[in-house]
């Protein structure tokens, strides 16, 4: 697809595109519906150099849909629609450094992420994004019929893949983030979705699977343990990927419908800082 209003030059083979000649800061609706038309093309799109306000950013995450709030964090006090993802000199944890997808243990996940970089690490604190289309496409007939009609069943909390970590532990950078569980009791953190996913804007299938998805509905756990394994690292191989480096004013804009990805946690000692909105999606089908 070629656009006239920006260029979009992609990263990787399997997913991923930088687009230039944009300001997110001043946009009008033709340059937004290319953008749009990009991100649904590319399924993770990447700024450059942006100095764009709170305010900006808001208004610019905004267009793609009403903003999600997370059921376990808080957001920056003048500013509740942006959480501030810290990673200070001497934290230990990296914020979403495992295979995921966001919000996938609620009934409605997040439709897409933002994340815009304050401060980076000289090196490392990249992220990584893995094409489930890809992931969906590569597997057999076979394995396509076995588990067409099946679902995952998702936690938000205490998930085994993130060693059973209480997330109020382990954000220490950012104590305003970390500090309160935000869900206040009747937010439903638990969902069953297909193990593949329609696009509803592509009508592309994915693999639908990440860290928070615990089992399959309907099997034994000695049933649905090596599926899951299997799954997990099949739809995470190199060739389905992409990684961004980021420097202060990126900003990337994921598709969390068809894309997980992953925060690389190799840049201890040393601090790094992202504005990081979500916005609301719909229920899986
Ligand atoms: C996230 O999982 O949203 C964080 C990604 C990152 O910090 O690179």
């Amino acid at each position: 697809m070629s656009y006239a209003q920006i260029e979009a030059h992609p990263i990787a083979g399997a997913l991923g595109a930088e687009i230039s000649g944009v300001d997110l800061g001043d946009l009008d609706d033709d340059v937004f519906k290319e953008i749009h038309d990009a991100w649904l093309q590319h399924q993770v799109i990447f700024f450059r150099s942006q100095n764009i306000s709170p305010e900006q950013q808001i208004a610019f995450a905004r267009r793609f849909g009403e903003i999600h709030h997370h059921p376990f964090m808080r957001g920056m006090v003048d500013y509740p629609d942006i959480l501030e993802i810290i990673k200070t000199e001497d934290d230990t944890h990296t914020f979403g450094s495992v295979w995921h997808t966001d919000q996938m243990f609620n009934p409605e996940p997040a439709k897409a992420t933002m994340l815009y970089a304050k401060e980076t690490p000289t090196a490392g604190g990249d992220t990584l994004f893995a094409s489930m289309y890809l992931a969906y496409d590569a597997l057999s007939e076979g394995m396509k019929a076995m588990l067409a009609d099946v679902k995952t069943w998702s936690v938000g909390n205490n998930f085994k893949n993130n060693d059973g970590v209480d997330r109020r532990e382990v954000y220490k950078g950012n104590t305003q983030m970390a500090n309160k569980v935000r869900n206040p009791g009747n937010l439903v953190t638990e969902a069953a979705h297909p193990l593949f996913r329609t696009h509803p804007e592509t009508g592309r299938k994915g693999l639908y699977i990440g860290s928070h998805a615990q089992t399959l509905e309907g099997f034994h756990e000695a049933e649905a343990e090596p599926i899951m394994a299997f799954l997990r690292e099949h739809a995470v191989q190199p060739e389905f990927t992409c990684r961004f480096r980021w420097e202060p004013g990126s900003l990337a804009l994921w598709d969390n419908r068809c894309v997980q990805h992953h925060a690389v946690a190799d840049y201890a000692g040393q601090r790094r800082r992202m504005h990081r909105i979500t916005i609301c999606g719909d229920k899986p089908f």
